[in-house]
């Protein structure tokens, strides 16, 4: 069963490759996505490790000047998508999207670093001063509440989760018009996010290019910012591991060190007392989400953890039969299939099992590591699944699904 599942999922990531960038899936997603492309590296390098070193070159090809590594990198065309480089507008040698996506690239390239003895120094010295600059570009442009903000839910990478909902109250999404999403025409609508919150996501794309993608104009104006633990914490390990790096190669790394300390500190702007838990905030109205997501279990990977996290963290994996749901399952919001409201992402599931490993929780590590090998062995390498049934969710033949297998679930 495994060693057929090896083959498949390479088959998976040479299927998605397009020469140089992997595209998350066939169609649905046909552009390099920043997480995704990250995730991908990680799976090239359990087999190809110099195919693993160009997925993040290309990757970081498509960095701004400012320091920003673009959610989206729109190689070639895909007239069925929406929106394109058309809608965004955001320039680039080649176009791209106007908003970043979870830092979690220097984490990933650091255990591909590590894991490949033949790599010497040189693709890491190429790769550092680029992680450096972005991770940079976090700090001065998301960090002023004192965790990181995002200023669209796409930036997140968690779009339609219910932390988002207080937030994206403020958005008037009436004007968005007539369009016509492919999304929900290639996955079953009721596993993608709403109608109601497709318009709130393009008023703020639009309202991001009237800003000309000026970032500090939008952080100062855009109807939606919200603080997220998720981010925060992704972000926190990020630097860590890019120090790491950096002290291999002999860099200084206070500069670094000091982006640590301080997240560490900011990100307890988001311990929410009423919900006892990380929460994420709406920077307008400071309101609470008032829902733990799957972001908030990132904080074993930032070495946050609480005992009142701990309580949460059993609570919602014994209310599900595979974890970890994208979103409390016991709250009012919870939907089972609905992208982020509910199903279980693999590599959600994979990160968060980073952590684990970090605190020495090795039991809870084998557990979800068993659990998700369990989801794909059930219903293949599908973008997200249900966390009752296991039920195959969302895209088909998924570029992280099948790094997920390769690089941990199904070691
Ligand atoms: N995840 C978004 C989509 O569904 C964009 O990043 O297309």
């Amino acid at each position: 069963m495994s060693h057929s599942l090896d083959e498949k999922a390479r088959a998976v990531l040479r299927g998605n490759d397009r020469g140089g960038y992997t595209v998350p899936t066939d169609m649905l997603y046909p552009f390099q996505w920043n997480w995704d492309s990250a995730f991908a590296a990680w799976g090239f390098s359990t087999f190809d490790n110099a195919r693993a070193w160009r997925e993040l070159e290309t990757l970081f090809a498509a960095q701004w000047k400012d320091g920003m590594v673009p959610h989206m990198v729109f190689h070639d065309d895909a007239p069925g998508y929406f929106p394109g480089p058309e809608v965004w507008d955001a320039g680039g040698e080649v176009p791209t999207s106007g908003i970043s996506q979870p830092p979690v690239a220097a984490t990933l390239a650091r255990m591909i670093w590590e894991g490949d003895a033949e790599a010497g120094e040189a693709p890491m010295r190429a790769l550092y001063p680029k992680l450096k600059a972005w991770h940079r570009w976090w700090m001065e442009t998301r960090c002023d509440s004192g965790a990181v903000a995002v200023c669209h839910p796409w930036e997140s990478g968690r779009d339609n989760c219910p932390d988002w909902d207080v937030g994206l109250a403020n958005v008037d999404g009436s004007g968005a018009g007539d369009y016509a999403r492919r999304d929900a025409t290639q996955v079953d609508g009721a596993q993608r996010p709403t109608k109601q919150e497709y318009d709130r996501y393009l008023e703020l794309v639009r309202f991001g290019k009237e800003c000309g993608w000026d970032q500090a104009r939008i952080v100062a104006d855009c109807p939606f910012l919200m603080a997220d633990p998720g981010i925060t914490f992704l972000l926190i390990r990020a630097h860590d591991d890019l120090a790491a790096i950096g002290r291999a190669l002999g860099e200084d790394v206070t500069k670094i060190e000091g982006w640590a300390a301080q997240l560490r500190e900011g990100v307890q702007t988001l311990w929410n007392p009423a919900l006892g838990a990380y929460d994420a905030k709406d920077l307008r109205s400071g309101q609470w989400a008032g829902v733990i997501g799957s972001g908030a279990l990132l904080c074993w990977l930032a070495r946050c953890e609480t005992p009142e996290m701990e309580a949460h963290l059993a609570r919602m994996w014994d209310a599900v039969t595979y974890g970890l749901p994208s979103s409390d399952p016991e709250a009012a919001s919870f939907e089972r299939k609905r992208y982020w409201r509910g199903p279980v992402w693999p590599q959600m599931n994979a990160l968060i099992a980073l952590g684990f490993l970090s605190a020495g929780k090795d039991w809870d590590e084998a557990r979800l590591r068993e659990e998700s090998a369990a989801l794909i062995e059930a219903s293949g390498f599908r973008e997200y699944f249900d966390p009752m049934d296991a039920a195959p969710c969302g895209g088909d033949n998924f570029t992280w699904t099948a790094v997920v297998w390769l690089a941990w679930a199904g070691r």
